[in-house]
């Protein structure tokens, strides 16, 4: 399946992706994951986008639209893929279209992920990620059994750089100016599923589960 994630920031579409690249055997792409490895590792494309994500901006299309083709054009890419984070605008939306349709595939449907902005940000100011393996936690909803260590393999805790109060804020009103105009596009498009995000983690899988399963028993013509 092709699935696109869309959800404001700490909506949980890494978290739910996660569960579901399991479920459907299909790679996980999260663009801000690669664009944080590229940062990391101070790649041309990681020191293009840092100060656009310190600020919690977007990194420019272009940047972001040819990171993820090339990702989209791995092999494991062929049975499908879940995205999360990509399309965020308009004209993103519009290249992944014509990325796939230059393939002959479409996508299969987009997931939205509604959440109070209440919940969004104590999710976000709660979130600890491992510095080794990258899962995540929460030091509310989520704890690990020891504080500040990862319960899988016992690396740092760290609190991700944007996820300070001014830096959230300003994500969530690049949300709803960019990408929130999204949900009208693929709404005409016959393609937005709207999910409660609200609950824990396995109640939201199961809500994803049940729009997915209606897909495939009715895939689009
Ligand atoms: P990105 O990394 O994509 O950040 P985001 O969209 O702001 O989303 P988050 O990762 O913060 O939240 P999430 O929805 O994945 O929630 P999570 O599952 O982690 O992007 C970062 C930056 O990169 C952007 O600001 C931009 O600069 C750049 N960028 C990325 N993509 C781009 C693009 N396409 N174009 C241009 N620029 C781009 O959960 C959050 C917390 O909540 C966790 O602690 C989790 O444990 C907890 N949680 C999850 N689910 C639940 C639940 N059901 N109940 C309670 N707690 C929960």
């Amino acid at each position: 399946m092709r699935i696109v994630l869309i959800g404001p920031p700490g909506a949980g579409k890494g978290t739910q992706a996660l569960m579901l690249r399991q479920a459907l055997e299909v790679p996980h792409i999260s663009t801000g994951d690669l664009l944080r490895e590229a940062v990391r590792e101070g790649t041309a494309l990681g020191k293009a986008a840092k100060d656009y994500m310190d600020k919690g901006e977007l990194v420019p299309d272009q940047l972001v639209t040819a990171m993820v083709e090339e990702r989209l054009q791995r092999h494991d890419c062929r049975a499908g893929f879940i995205l999360d984070g990509f399309p965020r605008n308009i004209p993103q939306a519009e290249d992944l279209s014509a990325h796939l349709a230059k393939e002959g595939k479409r996508l299969d449907g987009v997931v939205s992920i509604v959440v109070p902005r209440v919940e969004l940000v104590e999710r976000l100011s709660g979130r600890r990620v491992c510095s080794q393996c990258g899962a995540m936690y929460h030091v509310r909803f989520d704890p690990p059994r020891q504080a500040g260590v990862c319960n899988r393999c016992q690396g740092t805790l760290y609190q991700r750089s944007d996820d300070n109060a001014e830096t959230v804020n300003a994500r969530l009103a690049v949300y709803e100016g960019a990408t929130a105009p999204l949900l009208a596009y693929y709404t005409s498009k016959g393609l937005l599923h709207a999910v409660d995000g609200s609950g824990t983690p396995e109640l939201v899988f199961t809500r994803i589960r049940e729009v997915l399963n209606s897909l495939q028993a009715s895939p689009r013509s």
